[in-house]
């Protein structure tokens, strides 16, 4: 999906997102962002320094102010794209000194490499029109060892479930979140939606961008889902390294020494 056109999009619907949100999840939306934020969290080690969290796709803050809200040691940074949700975002998190909000694109993360501990998404990610992008520029901005985490809408991969899924999504969903004003924009949600990766695709490009131990977690039976993964402690650099000192070690040990006895 173009860039222009989501944009587009979220600088329309900034105004009545929060609520819609609340309608379309059935008020369930709090509670795996919850989740989210827990996964985050962990991977902050604040006995020695303030913790640091990315909150890519960040739209109106809420995730961004649930972390920061909760943890003064942590430092949260909320990052998007669209001004008006950046602004519904600022008067939310007003008066809080851990949080910065920075108007930019997923896609070309303005952060050096390993500033963060942890980098989520949430239902931000099947809006992107570069999935590996984004998940590669969330695991280079992120310390080895520290954590990426999207969230996001899926598809239930139950074949009794899928039929009042759709007729929900398709129909009640549209109209809850967007009403007669925005329906557009809502029926467009759920078509990004569809054409979103499957769970198991999401964990294998988690995978395939270098995360390790991936786990997935599933909500509303199957409609929404948590993909965990970890940035490995040891990158390619140290591991080629090892591998090359092992190896070297291997073949001096093979090596009959200079007037060694056969
Ligand atoms: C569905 S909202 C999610 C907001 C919030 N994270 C939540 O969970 O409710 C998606 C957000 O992603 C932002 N977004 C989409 N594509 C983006 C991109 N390429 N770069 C930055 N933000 C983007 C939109 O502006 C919008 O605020």
């Amino acid at each position: 999906m173009a860039k222009e056109h989501v944009h587009g999009v979220f600088e329309s619907i900034a105004e009545g997102y929060d609520a819609a949100n609340d309608r379309i999840s059935l008020g369930m939306h709090g509670a795996w962002k919850k989740a989210l934020c827990k996964t985050a969290v962990k991977a902050c080690d604040t006995s020695k320094r303030a913790g640091l969290i990315l909150d890519i796709c960040c739209g109106t803050g809420d995730i961004t102010e649930l972390i920061a809200r909760k943890y003064p040691d942590i430092f949260v940074v909320g990052l998007d794209f669209s001004a008006n949700m950046l602004d519904v975002a600022r008067t939310r998190l007003q008066g809080l000194e851990n949080v910065e909000l920075v108007e930019g694109n997923a896609m070309e993360l303005p952060f050096d490499d390993g500033t963060f501990d942890s980098a989520v998404i949430s239902f931000g990610l099947r809006n992107t029109p570069d999935y590996e992008k984004v998940v590669s520029e969330m695991v280079r901005v992120v310390r080895p060892g520290g954590t990426v985490a999207c969230l996001d809408a899926s598809v239930p991969s139950n074949k009794a479930v899928v039929p009042f899924y759709q007729f929900y999504y398709k129909n009640i969903m549209t109209l809850l979140g967007g009403g007669i004003a925005h329906h557009k924009e809502y029926e467009w949600l759920y078509e990004s939606t569809q054409e979103f990766l499957r769970k198991d695709e999401l964990a294998k490009l988690f995978e395939q961008c270098g995360l390790s131990h991936v786990q997935v977690r599933s909500f509303m039976f199957g409609a929404a889902a948590l993909h965990i993964g970890m940035v490995p402690l040891f990158g390619d650099i140290v591991t080629h390294a090892v591998q090359t000192a092992v190896k070297m070690v291997a073949q001096s040990q093979d090596t009959p020494q200079e007037g060694a006895k056969a």
